[in-house]
């Protein structure tokens, strides 16, 4: 059995061109740049930063933002090579067949699946939380039933969701359109924040920057993090540790510059842009987000930040509640292209597993005038919605941090594969110092996946081990590489 078979980077190059799995190339740098940012910028920095604040980090929130920024920088190192090395639909996937072989691609393929149709349902579910609250502003309260995390059928979830898929459907280029001007508005409500909010900053604020550790109520068995049960740690917050801890949770508002990796095949060039569109989208946020968080850590006191809407509610607790109703909206039209982007994302991985029948081909057919895939579209979203609609996802979040992590390990580790397997190849972006920096990478976010809690881990084995089975099952004897080493 030979479960490692590699597909060569020139095969993989040569599929994207048989013409009917051919996606059409429209975008630039500019617009890959706003794709990432249109998917990072979301429920991080509009949520969890009041969030960790409040129980973890004290105003070193911006520091806990930092060291995620760095681990997500030398992971973005990584992505960029291969990227540019393989541009092909599959982000990780395609990048795991051409090194490590088609079983270690198909699970990273299946741990992608937490990455993006997951945690674009969690996010749609955020999103109705907060189109709820502002409607409930304006006097309209829909029903606890219909819409929150509590509720029967989450019905703004669902619909929001079926929407986007339509425009998902209909052309990468309107999808990139719309993606723009709903960027422009997030960045606006973000950068007001900033500008804004320097007004009522005050310097007592910051005192103590990072307050110091108190021992925190021992979070018992399955919800305290692996690496305090390896190591029989007592859990504090604050402090040096706390920093640590809360960059384990904000790593949350990184996740998506991958995902700019999923439009390769879509990039008129590539080889030079896919590089820019990464480590642009990453930096960019990073600068937003180390602002936002001093911003509203020097308004408010960091015992005060309110763990739902912190920003908003940084503004009304200076008196500010037009700021406040400004930043709900952006919220919205921010949280609405991060579900885009990850079923954007999610399509594109899904169809080059299909091109290479570990899932059933047909699905990756690519519709003749739109020139998208269609069908698998369709799929994704009606998949995601019905978890959006009928589940509480609020406790599989953390699926969402461990799967990225994982596809971030499996990266970096293939720049150092490729670089011995093809040294040959053209590669027009090449990560420095290799092999240090990609080791780093690994033992950073492997640093970051110990942080979280165990019964996140094991819903991540028995999830893996689901992925295996389908494997064995299907996706083996289905396999092009096996027809074609049969043939
Ligand atoms: N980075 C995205 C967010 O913060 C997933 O919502």
């Amino acid at each position: 059995m030979d479960i490692l078979r590699t597909k060569n980077v020139e095969q993989s190059i040569r599929d994207t061109e048989a013409p009917e799995h051919r996606l059409r190339k429209r975008l630039t740098a500019t617009d890959l740049t706003v794709f990432g940012i249109g998917v990072i910028v979301g429920t991080g920095i509009f949520v969890l930063t009041g969030q960790v604040a409040k129980e973890l980090a004290g105003p070193a929130v911006a520091v806990s933002f930092i060291v995620a920024a760095v681990v997500c920088g030398l992971a973005a190192l990584c992505y960029a090579e291969l990227a540019s090395t393989i541009p092909v639909a599959g982000s990780a996937y395609t990048f795991s067949f051409a090194t490590l072989g088609e079983f270690p691609a198909w699970i990273i393929g299946w741990d992608l699946m937490l990455e993006m149709a997951l945690a674009a349902a969690v996010v749609a579910v955020g999103w109705s939380g907060y189109f709820a609250s502002l409607l409930s502003s304006l006097g309209l309260d829909l029903p606890a039933s219909i819409a929150g995390e509590n509720a029967t059928v989450n019905v703004p979830a669902m619909v929001v969701v079926l929407m986007l898929t339509g425009v998902l459907v209909a052309g990468i280029k309107l999808s990139s359109r719309v993606n723009l001007v709903i960027v422009t508005i997030k960045v606006a409500v973000i950068l007001l924040v900033i500008v804004a909010g320097l007004f009522f900053v005050k310097a007592a604020n910051f005192s103590p920057f990072v307050p110091a550790s108190i021992p925190t109520e021992q979070v018992s068995g399955l919800k305290a993090p692996l690496i305090q049960v390896l190591f029989g740690l007592t859990p504090v917050a604050f402090g040096v540790i706390g920093i640590f801890s809360a960059a384990a949770i904000v790593f949350f508002a990184f996740i998506g510059f991958d995902i700019v990796a999923t439009a390769a095949e879509e990039t008129i060039k590539p080889q030079r842009d896919l590089p820019r569109g990464i480590i642009g989208s990453l930096t960019i946020c990073t600068l937003l987000y180390v602002a936002v968080s001093l911003v509203v850590v020097g308004m408010q006191n960091y015992r005060e930040l309110s763990t739902e809407a912190p920003l908003a509610d940084a503004f009304t607790a200076v008196g500010q509640t037009w700021a406040a109703t400004l930043i709900s909206i952006g919220a919205i039209a921010g949280l609405t292209t991060v579900v885009m982007i990850l079923m954007l994302g999610q399509t594109r991985v899904l169809f080059a597993m299909c091109r290479d029948g570990l899932l059933p081909r047909q699905l990756a057919k690519v519709h003749p005038r739109f020139g998208t895939p269609a069908r698998l579209t369709v799929i994704i979203g009606v998949v995601a919605a019905l978890l959006a609609g009928f589940i509480s996802l609020g406790a599989l979040a953390e699926l969402v941090n461990i799967g990225t992590l994982f596809a971030f390990v499996v990266v970096s580790a293939g720049v150092i594969i490729l670089r011995r397997t093809r040294p040959d190849l053209p590669r027009s972006f090449r990560t420095p110092m290799v092999p240090v920096l990609p080791i780093l990478s690994v033992l950073a976010c492997f640093y970051l996946m110990l942080n979280l809690p165990v019964e996140t881990w094991l819903r991540f084995v028995v999830w893996m081990l689901i992925g295996a089975v389908l494997y064995f099952t299907y996706g083996y004897r289905h396999s092009r590489l096996a027809r074609e080493a049969g043939s």
